[in-house]
């Protein structure tokens, strides 16, 4: 069995002050069987791993929002995987479509990215999804093929990689694909992973969808079997919608 996830992906939100809500999340939300993880900006993550540490009996974990390819040296303004997990992270979301696109990174360069973070003990999440011209185009599962066979690297099975389906078109629009259209496409990265990795091994990796998730959607959507769990936005930014987020998770 794959343990569900409810990741947050603040973006370029949260200052000092939204501590609180993390805290308070991580407070109701003790005995959750999802697993719970964070990716603020990177400002925030050692003083949250901090405020976590004060917790008693919370899983919290707590992800970076990319990370770069080299180890370390002369890249101004990157930050690397170990300065990630040394500040207290375990994640990383890679591949993100506002990074594929606001700062043109290819597959190849996402590939790289993700055996960096793997080297540094980071578990990468690479997302991956069409734009609304695919989709229209019919050009969803060669594209969402096509990213996952460049991106991912050889032995991420092996190492718990995540891969978060987010069609581009749903992110922060509000609109989301129909239930049978995320069923479709996450079946499908189920059989492709199954075929790359062996159908043992592939299953470790874990499927989430992402785009316009709320707790008025959630329920249906982690009703679908290949989805084990949501990388979530604008709905993360408020503890109490994504606390909701998370109940949906662990009751279905
Ligand atoms: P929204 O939930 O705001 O649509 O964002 C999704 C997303 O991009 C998560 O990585």
């Amino acid at each position: 069995m794959r343990q569900r996830l409810a990741a947050a992906n603040w973006k370029m939100n949260g200052l000092s002050r939204n501590l609180w809500d993390i805290t308070n999340l991580a407070e109701w939300q003790k005995n959750s069987l999802v697993e719970i993880l964070f990716c603020p900006p990177a400002t925030l993550i050692h003083p949250i791993a901090k405020a976590l540490t004060g917790l008693t009996g919370t899983s919290v974990q707590i992800g970076g929002q990319d990370c770069h390819t080299h180890a370390s040296g002369p890249h101004t303004g990157d930050i690397s995987a170990e300065m990630l997990r040394d500040c207290g992270a375990t994640y990383v979301i890679l591949g993100h479509s506002e990074r594929r696109h606001g700062h043109n990174e290819q597959n190849i360069l996402i590939r790289a990215k993700a055996e960096t973070a793997l080297r540094f003990n980071l578990t990468p999440i690479i997302c991956i999804g069409e734009s609304g011209e695919d989709r229209q185009h019919s050009r969803t599962l060669d594209i969402v093929t096509e990213q996952l066979e460049q991106s991912v690297p050889d032995g991420a099975a092996d190492k718990g990689v995540v891969i978060a389906y987010e069609p581009v078109w749903a992110i922060g629009t509000g609109k989301t694909p129909s239930i049978d259209q995320i069923n479709d496409v996450h079946m499908h990265i189920r059989k492709k992973l199954d075929t790359r990795f062996g159908s043992e091994t592939g299953q470790r990796i874990r499927l989430l969808y992402g785009g316009s998730v709320k707790p008025s959607n959630a329920e249906p959507i982690f009703q679908c079997p290949y989805v084990d769990g949501a990388l979530v936005g604008g709905a993360s930014l408020d503890p109490r919608k994504f606390s909701a987020i998370i109940d949906a998770l662990g009751s279905t």
